[in-house]
């Protein structure tokens, strides 16, 4: 794994609160929950599981489903099994790029991938591996900032990233160096047209986007695919 685990292990204890600052931030996630479109007895994976916001969404939304969730960050998952979804989901130390080294084997149902996809080293790779653990007609959400496609959009960006998160992460946490890599990954990453290309080039069939609302619309995404049945 690269470094950026360690990183999210330096904001772990803050992430909650810079999450309960930002508007949305929930209300996304369970819409990109309930867009993975899934029965009641479902089993999820939730990959890139952070402190388990992204798995609460997901039993918010599905009660009654078996939930799995990875993190590579042991200080992200620590945060997320002091909390009740622990005894809902079980949390997996490991990599997103190889869930099945950490014990996640699927079949999954669904899988959801909430700002993980873009911190990936090989984007392409972990797609292919999220395909092959999804079992036949399963549906995957990648829930993330893809800008690069509107002016618009990468300048309300820049201006969140840059006079907001980054101040308010500082101010937070005492380190800048993830906040600096978010706004900057963020202008990097595919546009929309390219990851959709991306997904179908993986394999994933009936892919299709859908939007956010507030300051996030235009900006978050979930980008939505699922396995041929
Ligand atoms: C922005 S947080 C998102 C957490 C959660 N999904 C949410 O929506 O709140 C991104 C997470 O991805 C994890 N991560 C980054 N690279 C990873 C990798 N290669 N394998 C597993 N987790 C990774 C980090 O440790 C971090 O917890």
């Amino acid at each position: 794994v690269n470094g950026l685990p360690q990183a999210f292990d330096r904001v772990a204890e803050r992430y909650d609160l810079l999450a309960r600052l930002n508007p949305g931030y929930h209300k996304h996630l369970s819409w990109s929950a309930s867009r993975l479109g899934l029965g009641r007895r479902a089993r999820i994976l939730d990959l890139c599981c952070g402190t388990g916001l992204s798995t609460e969404a997901l039993a918010r939304v599905y009660p009654d489903a078996e939930l799995w969730a990875l993190d590579a960050s042991p200080g992200m998952l620590a945060v997320a099994c002091r909390k009740p979804v622990s005894a809902r989901a079980r949390f997996l130390l490991g990599d997103a790029m190889d869930p099945r080294a950490a014990g996640a084997l699927g079949p999954y149902d669904g899988v959801l991938m909430a700002y993980g996809i873009r911190n990936v080293p090989d984007a392409d790779r972990c797609l292919a591996g999220v395909l092959s653990l999804l079992a036949p007609g399963g549906a995957a959400c990648f829930h993330e900032y893809s800008v690069a496609d509107s002016a618009q959009s990468r300048l309300v960006w820049s201006a969140v990233s840059g006079l907001v998160i980054l101040p308010l992460g500082y101010a937070l946490s005492g380190t800048a160096d993830l906040y600096r890599y978010l706004r900057r990954s963020v202008l990097a990453f595919d546009g929309v047209r390219a990851f959709e290309a991306r997904l179908r080039r993986a394999g994933f069939t009936d892919v299709r986007t859908e939007p956010m609302d507030g300051w996030q619309r235009g900006i978050v995404h979930s980008f939505l695919g699922r396995k041929r049945a």
